[in-house]
């Protein structure tokens, strides 16, 4: 196609002075250089960019091949779990089990974590303040030993050779890796994978339609009751609950200051000298500083009823008969919330009763029957218990339950559904 003249001498005048005046957004107007590419988050009302790392730019090419990868049982030494065995949709990604385990069938000494908003966290996993970000923390999954999760304990080219058999792969890491000569790479996959991962953003629960999208009936009278508790300098919850993720340790791309990752011991356990039980001491065992025993990462308290049961260990749960994943509830028509709720319940009282150590009941199931493999033998709190935010206060039976429907109030049924984040290839 030939352009008129009189055009063409307009174009070129055109990117003269465009040059000139150096304004690339002229330019960008006259569809001269390409646009510079911006991922669209589609976030929900009121949350903020997440920040993503500089080496690897999220792309929709990037997210796409991610899921697949998510859900990939070739990414397991023996073709039979993905991360999505432990992290389920219908959970929140969570899995509902205590501890989870491996392709070996070896225990996880923590709770699989559900993820849900993991883009804004400053930290990942509950202990491990060297997972900086989701990169880092997917080595663990993919090659940890102890304990061995998806013990893929291959070398990278046989890992794409494994990959290279599904005829779809090579094409999606083309795609999303155009500068790399050979795209299948582990550093790719897991690029892959952690684009997928920051997608996973939930904030449209009924609170979220209260405060951040003016529906002012999304929410009970008694869960807006909950909230003002939550907030108060009673419950003292949100000290550490805090901000649109309701954990201490969210950033995103307009945080100015470098937040600290923050880790508390809410006083689950007072077991003499460990003070945890020794395979699970917190922070302290990746740090060794003893100050840092039983301080793990405030969680968020989106999607609790999904996401039970809770705590590091999932030491707070609902009875046999009240959850829907056991034989009992399942026979007994529990459902999510049948469980959710009696947990929570659980767990306030908990926090009510200023943790373990003041009434020295229960110590490893909290709210349960005492455990005699952790005899009481010391009432007072163990010295790294923040006992200004942890410790005695009073609820009564209608402020318990307003603060139940709250929590329930930041669940967002639509983010266990959507069809963005399910099974590409179910
Ligand atoms: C065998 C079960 C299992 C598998 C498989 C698994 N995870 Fe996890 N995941 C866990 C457990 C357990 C934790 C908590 C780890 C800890 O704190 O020690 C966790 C934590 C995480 C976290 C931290 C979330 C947060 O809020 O801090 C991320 C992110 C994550 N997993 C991603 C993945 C990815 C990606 C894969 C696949 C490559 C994967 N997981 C596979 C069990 C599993
Ligand atoms: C000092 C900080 C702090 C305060 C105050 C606090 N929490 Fe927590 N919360 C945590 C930490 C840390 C955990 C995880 C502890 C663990 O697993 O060992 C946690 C866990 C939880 C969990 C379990 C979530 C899950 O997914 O496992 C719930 C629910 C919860 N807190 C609700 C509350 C409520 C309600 C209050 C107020 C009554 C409160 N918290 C006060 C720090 C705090």
């Amino acid at each position: 196609m030939k352009l008129p003249s009189k055009f063409v001498l307009f174009l070129s005048f055109f990117v003269v002075a465009c040059k000139k005046e150096k304004s690339p957004n002229l330019l960008l107007l006259a569809g001269l250089i390409p646009k510079p590419y911006v991922y669209e988050w589609n976030l929900p009302p009121g949350f903020p960019t997440p920040r993503v790392p500089v080496n690897n730019p999220i792309t929709r090419e990037k997210v796409e091949l991610g899921r697949f990868l998510f859900y990939e049982k070739k990414l397991s030494g023996n073709n039979t779990m993905s991360c999505a065995s432990c992290h389920l949709q219908e959970l929140a990604f969570a899995d509902g089990k205590v501890n989870p385990f491996g392709i070996t069938g070896e225990f996880h000494a923590r709770n699989a974590q559900a993820l849900v908003n993991v883009a804004y966290n400053s930290r990942q996993t509950w202990v491990n303040i060297l997972f900086v970000d989701l990169e880092q923390q997917a080595h663990g999954p993919l090659f940890g030993e102890s304990p061995v999760e998806l013990g893929l304990f291959i070398t990278e080219p046989e890992i794409r050779e494994k990959l290279k058999q599904d005829s779809i792969y090579l094409e999606m890491f083309k795609k999303a890796f155009p500068d790399s000569p050979e795209p299948i790479t582990i550093t790719n996959i897991i690029r892959a994978i952690s684009s997928f991962q920051r997608t996973l953003i939930s904030g449209n629960s009924p609170h979220d339609k209260y405060i951040y999208q003016g529906q002012k009936d999304a929410m009970s009278a008694s869960a807006k009751r909950g909230f003002q508790f939550f907030n108060s300098e009673v419950a003292e919850c949100f000290h550490c609950h805090d901000g649109v993720n309701f954990n201490d340790s969210t950033f995103h791309e307009n945080t100015s200051a470098v937040i600290e990752p923050l880790y508390h011991n809410n006083g689950l356990y007072n077991i003499p000298v460990t003070g945890n039980p020794p395979n699970n001491l917190g922070l302290m065992e990746v740090t060794g500083n003893p100050n840092h025993r039983g301080g793990f990462k405030t969680p968020t308290l989106r999607n609790l009823l999904y996401t039970y049961p809770y705590m590091h260990d999932g030491s707070m749960s609902c009875d046999d008969d009240k959850n829907p994943l056991h034989p009992l509830g399942k026979a007994n028509g529990a459902t999510n919330e049948t469980c959710a709720r009696q947990a929570l319940g659980r767990v306030l009282d908990h926090y009510a009763r200023g943790g373990n150590h003041s009434t020295c009941v229960a110590y490893s199931t909290p709210g349960g029957t005492k455990n005699p493999s952790y005899p009481c033998l010391s009432n007072t709190p163990q010295a790294n218990v923040d006992t200004t935010l942890i410790r005695a206060f009073p609820m009564s039976a209608q402020e318990r339950e307003d603060l139940i429907n709250f929590l329930l109030s930041l669940s967002d049924e639509e983010f266990t559904k959507d069809p963005r984040f399910s099974n590409p290839r179910p």
